[in-house]
């Protein structure tokens, strides 16, 4: 048999912080979109690599870390593995969920930096810095807000405005202030490495333009600011974070900014991932084979630096030093950005007090209605508020009520007459009508899923699933069994090839429960296979956990497949729970109280 090409997909979801535990909000953006697109190129017989880690450098650790009173290593240690045990119980399958804390990454960033500095592309400048004005320690920018100069949104923070998604200096905002004691910030001369992004806007612009097929939000915001770059600094004044490898910049006083060393992760984790696997060059056929397609995956406070800054560095990094030996490094090809999540009519945020953590919720319910809602309900083309009263609708009236009762009638009236799938006589057109419908949805829905259309996607599946339900009402196989067994055996095995078929369709949205199906429906081995977790060793002995899998042997493929007569089926159960109204009360009183 002829070999099938296999397309390389990187898939990049963005790295969650190790800053405090994750919410909705963020997996919203990065975990779930990404996730669905992972297992849809994985069913398609693509070669994906999806690797990401926790973002464990910078303020954001150092914040939380003097706000408990620990060090940065302790909240990145704490942190990093809540969210690989969040993101594990999700489902996400990753090929490598490492960290920024590894020997690794910091020697990718080293050469990444060293070599944008030979280039010229990193060039000196003083600046005012912010220091307090009590201890005179260096306030770095996370530590000062103030209102945006842009916008006025009053709670602006000193690199980033989260109004308006504009990168500002803290020295640009209006009435500063320190988040630790509400003081009024010095600025004081200090010098650091600045990356020239004006010297690559005119290859950037054209780039961009290039992508229209990119979401309206990230081509138009990222068109407007490739006209008005500026060059960014690339090393901040603090102690936590990858040591600057140039003289002058000693690691005392002097780290690499956060986000400089995180999108570099994209790329170490690459890197990792293949020196994990035994074969320490694989990672080149992702990111040096011009064909290979890449696709990042985040919210949308984080387009500036997938669509300007890391393709900057990836330019000026050009035919590379050390890790790149003489090829260039592969551009994005799509940006996904998500809107945001409101929670209950308020911004869901951590510092705002108002978030659902991921933990509490898989505490709590399955991680497929959560994956269903987050889809479904969730801010893909504009911001979107969740409440817990959607949640229990959508649980029960959409994912229950048309999914999960297909699959429950259809099996459980198979399974009591038949005990098997039964062997079907001749096929009426009412009969082939289904199967061909359910059969056309794996071109429909994976369309969508290639467009990232994910919530069209969904709502496409349920469609086809409508589809069927509407078959075996009409056909009525409960009561046909009375007086024809053999038809009702005929209507029995053609629903149970849609829900066969459709249980692909759904596999990239709700994992979990094809793999339940997929058992019930008699099958063994792994359609959307566990994830687990590893300790890795590095070359100078340290370890570190990842988060893993192994998806190579799954049995899935993304094409219509023939359940074969005759093959056992399990005792059916049902694949969703039903969550009681009182499910809303509850978690509104727990808000509340919290
Ligand atoms: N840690 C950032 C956030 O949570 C995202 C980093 S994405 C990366 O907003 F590209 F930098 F890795
Ligand atoms: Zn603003």
């Amino acid at each position: 048999m002829e070999k099938r090409q296999r397309n390389k997909v990187l898939v990049a979801p963005a790295w969650p912080y190790a800053s405090g535990p994750r919410h909705l909000g963020h997996v919203v953006g990065f975990a779930v979109p990404a996730d669905i697109f992972a297992r849809y190129h994985r069913l398609k017989g693509n070669d994906v690599l999806m690797v990401s880690g926790t973002d464990e450098h910078g303020t954001p650790t150092m914040v939380a870390a003097d706000r408990e009173g620990v060090s940065p290593r302790e909240i990145a240690d704490r942190y990093s593995r809540a969210t690989r045990e969040d993101l594990r119980d999700l489902g996400i399958t990753y090929d490598c969920f490492t960290r920024t804390t590894t020997r690794n990454h910091a020697r990718v960033t080293q050469d990444l930096f060293r070599t944008l500095y030979e280039h010229g592309w990193l060039i000196e400048q003083t600046t005012l810095g912010a220091f307090s004005a009590a201890t005179g320690n260096t306030l770095p920018d996370r530590y000062i807000e103030g209102t945006c100069p842009i916008c006025g949104f009053p709670e602006a923070r000193g690199d980033q405005c989260d109004n308006c998604g504009n990168q500002l200096d803290p020295v640009d905002l209006i009435n500063p202030r320190s988040i630790i004691d509400g003081s009024t910030p010095e600025f004081r001369e200090t010098k650091h490495l600045f990356l020239n992004l004006p010297a690559f806007a005119d290859r950037l612009r054209p780039w961009i333009e290039s992508k229209t097929h990119w979401r309206p939000n990230v081509r138009n915001f990222s068109l407007a600011l490739v006209d008005g770059l500026k060059p960014r600094a690339m090393t901040r004044d603090i102690d936590w974070g990858v040591p600057v490898p140039v003289e002058g910049y000693p690691e005392e006083t002097k780290r690499i900014y956060v986000w400089f060393d995180a999108v570099i992760g994209y790329l170490s984790a690459a890197v990792e991932c293949a020196a994990n696997r035994g074969e320490p060059d694989s990672w080149r056929e992702w990111w040096q084979t011009p064909d290979a397609h890449h696709a990042y995956f985040m919210g949308k406070d984080n387009i500036v630096f997938h669509t300007i800054i890391w393709p900057a560095m990836l330019l000026g990094y050009g035919r590379g030093g050390a890790l790149g030996a003489g090829t260039p490094l592969h551009l994005p090809d799509d940006v996904v950005a998500s809107e945001f999540l409101t929670m209950e009519g308020k911004q869901l945020s951590t510092s705002r007090a108002v978030a659902i953590y991921v933990r509490d919720v898989l505490d709590r319910y399955d991680p497929d209605p959560v994956r269903y809602f987050l889809t479904a309900g969730g801010p893909e083309l504009q911001d979107t508020d969740f409440t817990w009263a959607e949640f229990v609708r959508r649980n029960n009236d959409e994912l229950l009520a048309n999914w999960g009762n297909l699959v429950n009638r259809t099996l459980t009236n198979a399974y009591r007459n038949f005990g098997s799938v039964p062997l079907p006589g001749e096929l009426t057109d009412a009969d082939r009508a289904v199967l061909d419908g359910v059969a056309a949805g794996f071109e429909s829905v994976g369309e969508l899923i290639e467009q990232e259309r994910f919530r069209n996607a969904l709502a496409e599946a349920m469609r086809v699933s409508s589809l069927a339900n509407q078959y075996i009402s009409d056909q009525a196989p409960w009561a046909v069994i009375k007086s024809d067994s053999e038809r009702a055996g005929t209507i029995l095995y053609v629903a149970l090839q849609c829900v066969d078929n459709l249980k692909i369709l759904f596999t990239p949205f709700v994992p979990f429960s094809s793999q339940t199906l997929h058992e019930l429906l008699g099958y063994d081995g792994w359609l959307a296979g566990p994830l687990e977790l590893r300790d890795i060793v590095e070359d100078d002995g340290s370890t570190h956990p990842i988060l893993t899998g192994e998806y190579e042997s799954w049995v899935g493929a993304w094409a219509p497949s023939e359940l074969p007569a005759g093959q056992q089926l399990g005792e059916p159960r049902p694949l969703f729970k039903k969550l009681e109204p009182s499910v809303v009360e509850e978690e509104l009183a727990r808000m509340a109280s919290s």
